[in-house]
This record gives structure tokens, sequence and C-alpha cells, in this order.
């Protein structure tokens, strides 16, 4: 059976695309990555490819005329590549209808929070963590989902908890739920390699 190609988008450090790489890529599973696509130059994810012999690309939205622009060259990429399965791992830009109509129930995204709660437009990185305890929250955790055309808006696939603990700074909260972040990610993954779809995931 061949294996599921994966294509992973990313912006940032990569730990999220590390874990893909270490319990999908590197072992014994049906899924491959074949592609980890930038929108940053220096992302540290692309070095992360790099040294896992894994094509990299990375493309400068300021040399498209506009975001539909921008997003048709990236999936013209995926494409070629023949990806089965999007991820965004860290991916800070929108992705437009013809990349849902290309892929459908076939694109997640993990964000940082219990979504509803903290996401959408301006919640990224720390400030997602800050607002959870600025608003006195007890508990957050992250969410893995499907993606739609809106932020953070798609169906949800996985999420878990974590209590905040008193006196935690955002940037403790940020650390302890990347870990639940590697885990779900990870199992959602593997989830889509073994069934070729998500339906049923956890259900
Ligand atoms: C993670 O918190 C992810 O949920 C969010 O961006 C961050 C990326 O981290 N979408 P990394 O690049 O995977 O380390």
């Amino acid at each position: 059976m061949s294996k599921i190609k994966i294509g992973v988008l990313i912006s940032g450090g990569g730990t999220n695309l590390q874990s893909i790489i270490d319990q999908i890529h590197k072992s014994n599973e049906n899924g491959e990555i074949v592609l980890i696509a930038s929108n940053k130059k220096n992302a540290y994810g692309l070095t992360r490819g790099k040294e896992n012999e894994i094509k990299t690309i990375y493309l400068n939205p300021k040399e498209y005329e506009d975001s539909d622009a921008y997003n048709e060259a990236l999936l013209a990429h995926m494409l070629i590549e023949k990806v089965d399965l999007v991820i965004l791992a860290g991916y800070l830009k929108i992705l437009n209808h013809k990349w849902i109509g290309q892929y459908p129930n076939r694109i997640i995204n993990i964000h940082p929070s219990l979504i509803p709660k903290f996401c959408g437009k301006g919640y990224y990185g720390l400030k997602v963590h800050q607002a959870a305890i600025e608003t006195g929250e007890s508990e957050t955790g992250a969410t893995v989902h499907l993606v739609d055309e809106g932020t953070d808006t798609g169906p949800i696939l996985i999420q878990e908890k974590l209590n905040i603990l008193k006196n935690e700074t955002a940037e403790d909260l940020q650390k302890r739920v990347l870990e639940i972040e590697h885990r779900i990610l990870v199992e959602a993954v593997r989830y889509y390699c073994k069934h070729e779809t998500f339906e049923n995931l956890r259900g």
C-alpha cells in the first residue's frame, strides 16, 4: 500500500512539524511528508525539513499580486507533489476557497486553545495564553480541527484540556499546551493515515 502523502505548511519554529517527522514520517507509519512550505524565509521548520531530507519551499507573499495569487501558487506545489493530506502546523496565513475545494475535509490545523475560546483573528502565539490567563480561565488546552474558509472555525476533531496553575506565566502555559498539541496532532494524522478519512475520529 502506498503511503499517505503529507504536505505541511509552517510559518515558524516547527515543533509540531518535528513531532510529525519523528512519530509519523520516520516511524513505521503509513504516512510520509513530501513537502514543507513556508511563507517565512527564516522559519526554523524549514531547517528541520532539510535536516530530514524532506523537500522544502519558501514562497514570498510579497512576490504575488494578492492573497489569491499566493494561495494558488502554493496550492500548485502541493498538487505537483500529489499531496493527500495538508497540515497547518503554525501557519499564520489563511487558505482560500480553492484549497478547501481541492482538499475537502483533508486540511487540519492545530490551535493552542479550547476552540471556540481564544481563536480567530489576532489569537496566535503567546497572545492566546495571555488571554486565557487574563480572563481568569481555570482551564485551557489545544484543538485539532478541520480547516474551512474561516479562521479557526472548522469542525473540531480532537481537544485536550489542562488546568491553568496559580501564578502561571503565559510562557510556561505555552510550553505545557505545546506538549498537548504535539500529542493530539500526531493522533489525528495517524488516524488519517490509517483510515484515509477523519470520520469517526474519537467517535
Ligand atoms: C502552535 O502553538 C500552534 O498551535 C500554533 O502556532 C504554534 C506553532 O508552533 N498554530 P510550532 O511552530 O509548531 O513550534
